[in-house]
């Protein structure tokens, strides 16, 4: 085989997102082994670098071994029992996702349903739950299909009136855009290290509520996903019992990435997020781009411009990547051709970074423009 030398990009696309050296360097040290004392203290770290940007004292907060769909199903099968009543906010392709692992675990399940790209408010919401009264409760916080943020609250006040848990799907969210989970009553949230914490893919940051490990402890009935049994994972994390062989490389990189977090401060680096979200509109529509989402619903991570009238968008992603290095996605479903998925996330969200970008892909639609 020859040496692998993978091709520089500049990651703008919805994930993974750009690394820093730092976290690649910190994969690179030694293993330990899944129970040594190191391996440990590096949980600890990396458990309260995650109850920070998740905003949560949590203790149950751990690392599922698996991208953020393993998080996804982590939720669904230990909270939502064969037969229960689950109900799912539906306004995008990863919501989808959420109902299609319900129906396969046997739930009953419920749909409130919404055009991509358009979010709940807490009327549509509170009729909704009164009308199903649920067991459990499901949305997604940033939509990466679509590019709208769901306002927690919205949906977390009326479900706990009606005495239901809430999953919140926080894969495009956490570390870059504030979630706030114990002020904003979310009883489950699951992430992944590839977009907002800008780490490489591979786990699946996770936290649960107190009343939620209680609803579990009272669980009877053994969880069908032995590997994903949250009982058994916090054996793990707090018994010291083994369950699974940890992937050490990846909390390496995990913790790195939360440690370089910790260092810019977890609400500077929001701050800074938002300011690069708020740049990126003033410059698109400068460009004469429209928003797919209104103004208020947007996912500050991952922007939707609209593809303009007459440009084919895979020949700009083309020209973006083949001359430029540059990574953005397209719209899929409902959106394809429509929207472009553009993330600036971790350590792109700069403005010498957006200028980088915009230079890029001005050139590219000028062509287009006069062609
Ligand atoms: C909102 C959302 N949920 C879940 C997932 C699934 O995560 P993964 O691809 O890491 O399994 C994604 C992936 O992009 C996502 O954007």
């Amino acid at each position: 085989m020859l040496a692998l030398h993978p091709p520089h990009r500049l990651l703008f696309g919805p994930g993974p997102s750009q690394v820093e050296a730092r976290v690649y360097e910190a994969m690179a040290k030694p293993l330990v082994g899944y129970l040594d004392p190191f391996l440990y203290q590096v949980f600890d770290d990396v458990r309260n670098g995650l109850r920070a940007v998740f905003g949560t004292k949590n203790p149950c907060t751990l690392v599922i071994p698996g991208t953020g769909s393993a998080g996804m199903e982590t939720a669904v099968t230990n909270f939502v029992d064969p037969g229960a009543k689950f109900a799912i906010f539906v306004n995008g392709f990863f919501c989808e996702r959420i109902a299609e692992m319900g129906r396969r675990h046997g739930a009953q399940v419920v749909r409130a349903e919404k055009p991509w790209g358009e979010v709940f408010n807490k009327t549509e919401a509170r009729a909704f739950l009164e009308k199903e009264r649920p067991q459990v409760v499901a949305f997604v916080h940033g939509e990466t299909s679509t590019g709208a943020m769901q306002a927690p609250e919205a949906i977390t006040r009326p479900a706990r009136e009606v005495g239901a848990l809430v999953i919140a799907d926080c894969v495009t969210t956490l570390g870059s855009v504030p979630i706030r989970v114990d002020q904003t009553g979310i009883d489950i949230a699951y992430s992944c290290t590839q977009k907002g914490l800008s780490a490489p893919p591979g786990l699946s940051p996770f936290t649960v509520s107190p009343r939620a490990v209680e609803r579990l402890n009272a669980r009877t009935t053994p969880n069908s996903i032995w590997y994903l049994d949250l009982k058994l994972l916090m054996e793990y994390y707090d018994g010291k019992k083994y369950h699974h062989t940890a992937p050490v490389s990846m909390f390496y990189a995990l913790r790195e990435a939360l440690a370089a977090i910790q260092e810019e401060g977890v609400e500077q680096r929001f701050a800074r997020h938002l300011q690069a979200h708020t740049s990126f509109v003033r410059r698109i529509e400068a460009m004469g781009l429209k928003m797919h989402v209104p103004a208020g619903q947007r996912l500050t991570t991952l922007n939707t411009p609209r593809v303009p009238e007459g440009v084919d968008d895979a020949e700009v992603r083309k020209q973006l990547l083949d001359e430029h290095g540059i990574e953005i996605a397209a719209g899929f479903g409902p959106l394809a051709g429509k929207i472009f998925r553009i993330g600036v996330m971790g350590p792109l969200a700069t403005e010498q970074n957006l200028d980088l970008f915009f230079q890029a892909l001005g050139k590219c639609l000028a062509i287009r423009a006069t062609a």
